[in-house]
């Protein structure tokens, strides 16, 4: 956290506060998302930052300080026999390491193992069982009261109307288990999908969905929607001293006739822990239900007693929550950005956060009238979030933080500033440099043709090609391979090593394959995929140049824009000087074997493993064919072969392309 002075963090708290209370009320109250819960989450970790920083802060009404839900009004409360507790979240591996160092300190003889289990993303619930039969259902409520729904939590399927007789536990006397209720992502798709057809308004996810579903009053819509339950807790009079560990307690459940999770275990120590957190982050995608994060718990009952409860939440538990997709932070600046296309971006400098595994400092604001649109001014706390994985984008202002010192962004008016001139096509949001001879634009574009999907030449990255563009040695991107030894040995960042490594690999790329060659020519709307498809159907450089534009737009993947911006590129005189001078300095791209085979047209995504067969091995199987191989499905993607088994999340993407799905041994026979 940044410095600031009490009077400021006092006045953030607040509007924090406000903001966060108000998405719990509409969330848990009215079960409406105002914002998504990592977003939520992430205010309210910064209001905790700011309660640590400034103990004055604290007050009782602060959502900090307070456990969620309030009674629905038509179900009758009914007091908890143990208070409902939940868990203090963790964000990191330090913050992890924190929460270890703070139990040996509290905790004196506290040590590790610790029991791990994957935390689900449904909502708390209590079952109660007397002589072994199921007496009632509570939903958590604010932990000391909740909401009676036997009759809804009685249609559920996994939870034992009567418990089956255990070895470890004498069923007489009263028993409670508490677990989660949840609801399976097909079923939740399947949900909406008819809703859709009704017309009806769709539901936002399983969680909200699981949680409604519970509250409704009638017990027949409960039994027609499919919920699930997964028992993580247990315990009766005096149990403490018949269960010594949690993972006996999921042991005696799963006795009793509980789903539990399987993966859940004892771990020796934190590295463990941490290696099952790393293991779980992709896995659990493929589970049938949302997870968001791992339950860290000191798994000896006797230990976990003895730390008790501090606020909300016992101190020998915590959830370690996985990285969000979308977090807040603070726009610090609006800067812009010059791409090798002369395309003038602005892009927001961040107060560095971290965002799905990644630290964050910018965002692309795409064009100004985005940034008018989501009104987003210096100063603005923001939603940012992960679009496709890489790029962060702003997703949201959250006006309501702001202090009125912040300050909107005029793009066309800082482009004035600069010494460069800048036009704007009609319909086009996009403001490009007229002059692309400018020393920034040139240095992106030899970045771009030396990069590892252009013709991956080691040395030429941003620092070096900045350096021989200011010494006047590179031009334009032909005049790379006129650099020698002698011309950069005397710079400083060069040493006798160095220098001759660049220039050796810069001359060892002078036959490059023909696609790359195209990726890194930077023309507009030419990506490496679409690279490829030129190199495959045309097999040559001249030929390509000769092509007219309706040769172009005739081919399957190449639309008209990119078919005008090609036949644009090459009728372009200093683009054809470019060339002329590639070719004479013996930059030859290579000619390419047309596609032909009987899997030409046709290509592959490969998940898990295959029998006897590697994925180069398949993939190189595939193209010897004519066909082609790619890493994930996309919209191009034929066929998706599997290994062992189908994971849910790859299932779902073949399904939304259209992909078919194949085993094996169809893989094979297509090969044969
Ligand atoms: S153990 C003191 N194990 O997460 C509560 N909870 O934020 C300890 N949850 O209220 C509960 N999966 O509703 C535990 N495997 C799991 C869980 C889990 C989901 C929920 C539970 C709890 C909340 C805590």
């Amino acid at each position: 956290m940044k410095n600031i002075s009490y009077n400021e963090a006092k006045s953030r708290a607040e509007k924090l506060r406000k903001l966060i209370d108000d998405y719990r009320y509409h969330y848990h109250v009215k079960n409406e998302s105002t914002m998504s819960e990592a977003a939520a989450d992430s205010l309210k970790h910064e209001l905790s930052e700011l309660e640590e920083a400034f103990p004055k802060l604290v007050i009782s009404s602060s959502p900090t300080q307070r456990v969620a839900g309030e009674p629905l009004p038509q179900f009758t409360s009914v007091e908890h026999s143990k208070r409902m507790l939940s868990l203090n979240d963790v964000f990191n591996k330090e913050e992890l390491v924190a929460w270890e160092k703070r139990l040996i300190k509290l905790g004196k003889g506290v040590k590790s193992p610790y029991f791990v289990d994957l935390k689900m993303d449904g909502l708390a619930c209590a079952l109660v069982y007397q002589d072994g039969e199921l007496v009632q259902g509570i939903t958590r409520g604010d932990g000391f009261v909740g909401e009676d729904v036997t009759q809804n939590v009685r249609t559920i399927d996994s939870i034992p109307l009567v418990l089956r007789k255990s070895a470890a536990k004498d069923l007489a006397g009263r028993l409670e288990v508490r677990g989660e209720i949840i609801m399976h992502r097909k079923d939740f798709d399947a949900l909406n999908k008819d809703r859709q057809k009704a017309g009806e308004e769709l539901y936002k996810n399983p969680r909200n969905t699981a949680a409604g579903t519970i509250r409704q009053l009638d017990a027949k819509l409960v039994a027609a929607r499919k919920l699930y339950f997964r028992a993580y807790d247990v315990f009766w009079d005096g149990s403490e001293a018949e269960v010594a560990d949690h993972q006996s307690k999921y042991k005696l459940l799963h006795g009793l006739g509980f789903i539990v999770n399987p993966m859940a275990r004892s771990l020796k120590n934190l590295e463990e822990v941490e290696k099952f957190i790393n293991e779980w982050e992709q896995e659990r995608l493929d589970l049938p239900f949302d997870t968001d994060g791992v339950v860290v718990k000191t798994d000896l009952l006797t230990d976990y007693e003895q730390l008790g409860v501090v606020g909300k939440a016992p101190r020998a538990a915590v959830a370690y929550k996985y990285p969000a997709e979308e977090t807040t932070t603070r726009v610090l600046d609006i800067i812009i950005s010059l791409g090798r296309t002369g395309a003038a971006t602005p892009v927001a400098v961040l107060e560095p956060v971290d965002v799905a595994g990644s630290t964050v400092q910018h965002a692309s604001l795409h064009n100004q009238d985005e940034i008018e649109k989501k009104d987003i001014r210096i100063g603005d706390t923001v939603i940012i979030f992960k679009a496709g994985d890489i790029i962060p984008q702003v997703k949201e202002v959250l006006k309501d933080l702001r202090t009125g010192d912040e300050l909107p962004y005029d793009m066309e008016k800082v482009l004035d500033e600069h010494e460069l001139n800048f036009k704007r096509d009609e319909n086009e949001a996009v403001w490009r440099a007229i002059d692309t001879n400018n020393p920034s634009i040139l240095a992106r574009a030899v970045e771009h043709y030396a990069s590892k999907s252009g013709l991956d030449i080691e040395g030429l990255g941003e620092k070096n090609v900045e350096l021989l563009i200011e010494a006047g040695l590179v031009k334009d991107l032909a005049d790379i391979y006129s650099i020698s030894v002698e011309d950069i040995i005397n710079f400083d960042r060069f040493a006798d090593v160095s220098s001759r490594k660049l220039v050796e690999s810069v001359q060892a790329n002078k036959r490059p394959k023909l696609d790359r060659f195209l990726f890194g020519l930077g023309i507009r709307h030419v990506g490496s995929q679409t690279a490829l498809d030129l190199a495959r159907h045309f097999g040559s450089l001249s030929a390509l140049k000769r092509a007219s534009f309706s040769d172009l737009a005739e081919i399957d993947g190449i639309g008209e824009i990119v078919a005008h911006s090609i036949v644009e590129w090459f009728a372009n005189s200093s683009n054809q000087d470019l060339l002329n001078k590639f070719n004479k300095l013996g930059v030859l791209p290579q000619t390419v074997q047309k596609a032909s085979g009987p899997l030409a047209g046709k290509s592959f995504a490969i998940t898990g493993t295959l029998k006897d067969l590697s994925r180069q091995q398949a993939a190189e199987k595939i193209q010897a064919l004519g066909g082609d191989f790619h890493k994930t499905v996309n919209s191009t993607t034929t066929y998706l072969v599997y290994g062992s088994k189908i994971g849910d999340a790859k299932r779902k993407k073949a399904e939304k392309w259209g992909t078919e799905v194949i085993d094996q041994s169809s893989f094979e026979q297509l090969l044969s």
